[in-house]
């Protein structure tokens, strides 16, 4: 498999510095090593060029640095699509979880019915009207299926994502608006209740089968605070109770056996708070059993 790394040195979407580092502390962690282990060509790996120092304030808008959120995205977005185009497997590394907009945005211009699992502590579902922090890493997927104001398809040639293909896994951290909106649109979102009373098993066959089945192919975005903040505290909103190491390790299995994965994004490492670096080296570990590495 022929894979396009792109670099999303960003962090303006959470608030706080240090995801900027994200794409960097991967790449000392051994990705490119463990990705060439398993037989990847990686062809054009690129880093996109977006605002690292604000030369203002957060603005007065809704959504935090609202205008370099949006360059971001459309930066990412045409990374993507050119990454498509040419038949290569898009990787996006962040960054806050603000780089999947222009990740969705790029894919739904390409795939016309494109399914899309979440792994997260979180449901990134806040609008401007219900966002507690003004925070954009907490607004992609309400952006991506149309219920923000900011609507993916303000970024040229995207479009929406379908609430019937879209399936949140890892929850445990959910605003008010944000638990409305998933009863409103009867989003999907397996919550950790539902991983401790199912299992990791039945609940990914289960999204595999939502956002696989009847789809152009799967879009994965891990956000690292999805995992227990005892085994990957390099993240900035951590969030108790999450998933255990094995349980992440054999959802990416599942994913990679699928044979429906069409791209990825790995987010929110934090390497200012990433002391041990433990955070980032899951994140290598994790994205190379996503791509099929397997134990044997
Ligand atoms: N729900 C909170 C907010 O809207 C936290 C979001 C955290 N998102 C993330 N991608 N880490 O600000
Ligand atoms: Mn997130
Ligand atoms: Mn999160």
């Amino acid at each position: 498999k022929k894979v396009r790394i792109i670099r999303v040195p960003f962090w303006m979407g959470s608030g706080r510095i240090g995801t900027e580092l994200g794409p960097e502390s991967m790449i000392t962690a051994g990705l490119l090593g463990q990705l060439k282990g398993i037989g990847m060509d990686i062809v054009g790996d690129c880093e996109i060029d977006c605002c690292r120092h604000p030369s203002g304030s957060a603005g007065s808008g809704d959504i935090k640095y609202y205008t370099e959120v949006k360059d971001m995205a459309r930066k990412v977005s045409e990374q993507v699509v050119g990454a498509l185009q040419s038949g290569f497997f898009p990787l996006v590394l962040g960054g806050d979880h603000s780089v999947s907009i222009g990740s969705l945005a790029g894919l739904t211009g390409h795939y016309r019915n494109l399914g899309v699992i979440w792994f997260d502590a979180h449901a990134d579902l806040n609008t401007e009207e219900t966002t507690p922090t003004g925070n954009a890493h907490g607004m992609p997927l309400a952006i991506a299926l149309g219920r923000a104001r900011f609507k993916l398809t303000d970024i040229q040639g995207s479009n929406l994502v379908s609430k019937d293909k879209l399936v949140i896994v890892g929850a445990r951290d959910i605003d008010p608006g944000e638990r409305e909106l998933i009863r409103e649109e009867g989003i999907t979102c397996f919550t950790m209740h539902d991983i401790d009373r199912y299992g990791m098993r039945n609940v990914m066959e289960k999204a595999i089968r939502i956002a696989g089945e009847g789809t152009d192919g799967i879009h994965f975005s891990l956000d690292l605070d999805a995992l227990d903040p005892q085994i990957a505290s390099g993240v900035g909103t951590p969030v108790p109770g999450g998933i255990s190491y094995r349980e992440a390790h054999f959802a990416m299995e599942m994913i990679a056996e699928s044979g429906l994965l069409r791209s990825a994004d790995v987010v929110e490492i934090n390497a200012v708070l990433d002391n041990d670096r433990r955070t980032a080296r899951h994140a290598v570990e994790l994205t190379a059993s996503l791509l099929g590495k397997r134990i044997l």
